[in-house]
């Protein structure tokens, strides 16, 4: 048996003591009572009994422990010309004043925050600051619309909003404080106070009573200490979409998620304290909650906050030149992000402008990573490079290969095989297990490990209901693949409406109930059909009522206006067209996986509840229309 082996079997077989070992690595005011509390199913809780503090694990022991003066965040944006360096001890100091402003201004232990930042250090900081003093953070990405936004505050009724003045886009400067101030006045909850951080390109107009200048809420106020809380207190709630228009508050323990991530960082990246390391994302992602804020600051490396993209912020070197100017060691981008890269730079040419000596290993995740591009990082940066698996609700990968147990052969296609702590197994209908190389769902059996979700805000039904209960015993991931001989899993396809476009999560249904919204449009089905860059973009079908005399186009353009309006540019809902029916099942279930087939002109069967099959060649030459089904 190898050593990847033999400690992933270990995890499964004696998880006690395999994360009770993994969480002696972390600070605890007062050590658990029970490693693993199982006395609830389906409800588990990790390291019951115990207290601890998820910003002292990140900043303040460091300090204490001799890295005070290394580089903690280093922020790089090309988009404002700027760059920052902050030590642990800068770090600290900084969280620790803004989370006595947070305490000034009435946030205690367990009152949510919501902080809708762009990529600046003052959104890692206002986290930090958040669980610093117990509180719960909600970051919402600033791709986001208003309506989203206030989705998310009726939900978390935050009692303060931590926000920015301006998001810089490529081409534009994106105004924070009218989407705030529309997200307020649509939510039926009202914060108490915002705090808003005035950046020079566009300040922000203020509500008197309301808003609070960064600065000015610093005066008077005290650094906070760390505070002691249960390591079963949420340390954050993170909105992740749904198969609806209502997002899935996503939580995440407090003693799990330092515990499960400070792990991740050695075992799956290979990663050690003092290295520097980059997830490209954005901190209103899982992936920059995990991995650009949590995970290398518990483990003592040093983070990087890049503001900016990986093509055009000057062009198709901007990841090289940051891995070689900081000596980042490893890094982690979405597959998305590498294609906008190659097509501009096939040959990778750029590459040979910069010194990647020190480079050791590319990582890619957030949708399914094409064979292509993970043979151009393996040829062109001649690293490994690691297709990994997993999603919010995980909070840390189900599949990698993991770098610091022991390097697996790759399979391009697939991320490898499940990570310790996760049980993975491909279901068939009847809860049974499939055979190796059949596709099924992939399930997760309980209890999850550290880390993962251990119910959504407030609505345990909601958790039980989306994941527990189509498979008792198993948490549904809500993707189909299959398992191979040696184990190596293959992600394919969602098993509901939600598409990924560029390595971002979105639900086909919510832009649907935006579409249904348009006094014309009498029935509408949106799909996601497959794109070179994004890997997938939406695409929306409207039948019209009957008696409208407006011209298609401008209603198509209407809807497209509507969805940026609603759901927010990143949903790059950018097309749609006009049918006169949709095909349905005998039952009335829109077929829109057959749909989606067409457009991507592939072979489909002819389902057999289908109620009228003539309606399919009229779909057909609807997209062939604008450039799809071919
Ligand atoms: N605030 C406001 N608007 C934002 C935004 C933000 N934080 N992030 C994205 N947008 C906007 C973009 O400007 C774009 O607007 P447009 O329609 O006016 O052009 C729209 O949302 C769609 O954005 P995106 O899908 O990201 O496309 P893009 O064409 O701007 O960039 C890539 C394409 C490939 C460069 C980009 O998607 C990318 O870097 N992807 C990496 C994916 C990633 O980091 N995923 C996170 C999980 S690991
Ligand atoms: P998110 O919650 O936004 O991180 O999205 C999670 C979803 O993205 C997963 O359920 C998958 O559908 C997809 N995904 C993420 N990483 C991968 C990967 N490496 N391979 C295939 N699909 C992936």
């Amino acid at each position: 048996m190898g050593q990847f082996d033999e400690v992933y079997k270990r995890s499964l077989e004696d998880p006690e003591g395999f994360w009770g070992e993994a969480a002696d690595d972390v600070f605890w005011f007062k050590r658990w009572d029970s490693v693993l509390d199982d006395s609830n199913p389906p409800f588990y809780r990790w390291f019951e009994g115990g207290t601890t503090n998820t910003c002292y694990n990140a900043l303040d022991r460091h300090v204490e422990e001799g890295r005070g003066e290394q580089a903690a965040l280093i922020y790089d944006s090309p988009v404002t010309d700027t760059k920052q360096s902050f030590t642990y001890r800068e770090l600290t100091d900084k969280v620790a004043a803004f989370a006595g402003a947070l305490e000034k201004y009435g946030v205690g232990y367990g009152d949510r925050v919501i902080i809708y930042m762009p990529m600046i250090p003052e959104a890692a900081i206002a986290m930090l600051a958040t669980t610093r003093i117990g509180a719960v953070h909600s970051v919402v990405f600033g791709g986001f619309a208003s309506n989203e936004l206030a989705k998310r505050i009726d939900d978390c009724k935050p009692k303060l909003i931590v926000t920015a003045s301006c998001g810089i886009e490529p081409g534009r400067t994106v105004a924070y404080m009218p989407l705030l101030d529309g997200a307020i006045e649509m939510a039926k909850h009202k914060p108490d106070h915002c705090i808003v951080y005035q950046r020079p390109m566009a300040e922000a107009e203020l509500t008197e009573g309301r808003d609070v200048e960064w600065n000015a809420a610093h005066e008077g106020a005290s650094p906070a200490a760390c505070a002691e809380v249960k390591a079963t207190d949420p340390a954050y709630i993170l909105y992740t979409s749904g198969t609806t228009g209502v997002p899935k508050g996503v939580v995440r323990a407090t003693g799990g998620h330092i515990v499960a991530l400070k792990w991740s960082m050695k075992n799956i990246y290979n990663v050690d304290p003092g290295e520097v390391f980059w997830a490209a994302s954005d901190v209103g992602w899982v992936v920059g909650h995990s991995y650009i804020v949590y995970a290398p600051l518990f483990h003592g490396c040093t983070t990087m906050l890049y503001e900016g993209k990986p093509v055009g912020t000057p062009d198709a070197g901007a990841f090289w030149r940051v891995i070689s100017e900081h000596k980042v060691s490893t890094m982690f981008t979405a597959p998305t992000a590498i294609r906008a890269i190659k097509k501009e730079d096939p040959d990778g040419k750029l590459l040979a402008n910069y010194d990647m000596s020190h480079y050791k290993a590319q990582f890619l995740a957030g949708e399914r990573c094409d064979p292509d591009t993970l043979h151009w990082c393996e040829e062109k940066l001649k690293v490994p490079a690691v297709d990994h698996w997993w999603q919010t609700e995980t909070g840390w990968p189900i599949a990698s290969n993991c770098l610091g147990i022991e390097q697996l052969p790759v399979k391009a296609g697939s991320p490898t095989r499940a990570v310790p702590g996760w049980n993975v197994q491909i279901l068939g209908e009847a809860c049974n297990e499939v055979k190796r190389g059949d596709i099924g769902a992939i399930s997760i059996k309980l209890p999850l490990p550290p880390g993962a979700l251990p119910t959504l805000w407030q609505n345990d039904e909601r958790y039980v209901e989306s994941y527990l209960a189509d498979y008792p015993g198993y948490y549904k991931t809500g993707d189909a693949g299959y398992m191979d001989e040696d184990g190596y899993i293959y992600v394919m396809t969602r098993t509901d409406d939600i598409i990924n476009v560029a390595g971002h999560r979105l639900s086909t249904g919510g832009m649907e109930e935006v579409l249904a919204n348009h006094p014309a449009v009498a029935e509408c089905a949106v799909i996601g059909v497959a794109d070179q860059l994004k890997g997938q973009v939406p695409l929306g079908f409207v039948v019209l009522k009957d008696g409208v005399n407006t011209p298609e186009e401008q209603i198509v353009q209407e809807l497209v206006q509507m969805v940026r309006k609603e759901i927010g540019p990143v949903a790059a809902f950018k097309q749609a067209t006009v049918v006169q029916r949709l095909p349905k099942t005998r039952s009335g279930k829109i077929l829109r996986g057959t749909m989606q087939k067409i457009a991507d002109g592939q072979d489909y069967p002819m389902p057999a509840t289908i109620d009228d099959p003539a309606i399919l060649p009229e779909i057909k030459e609807a997209l062939e229309e604008i450039g799809y089904a071919k």
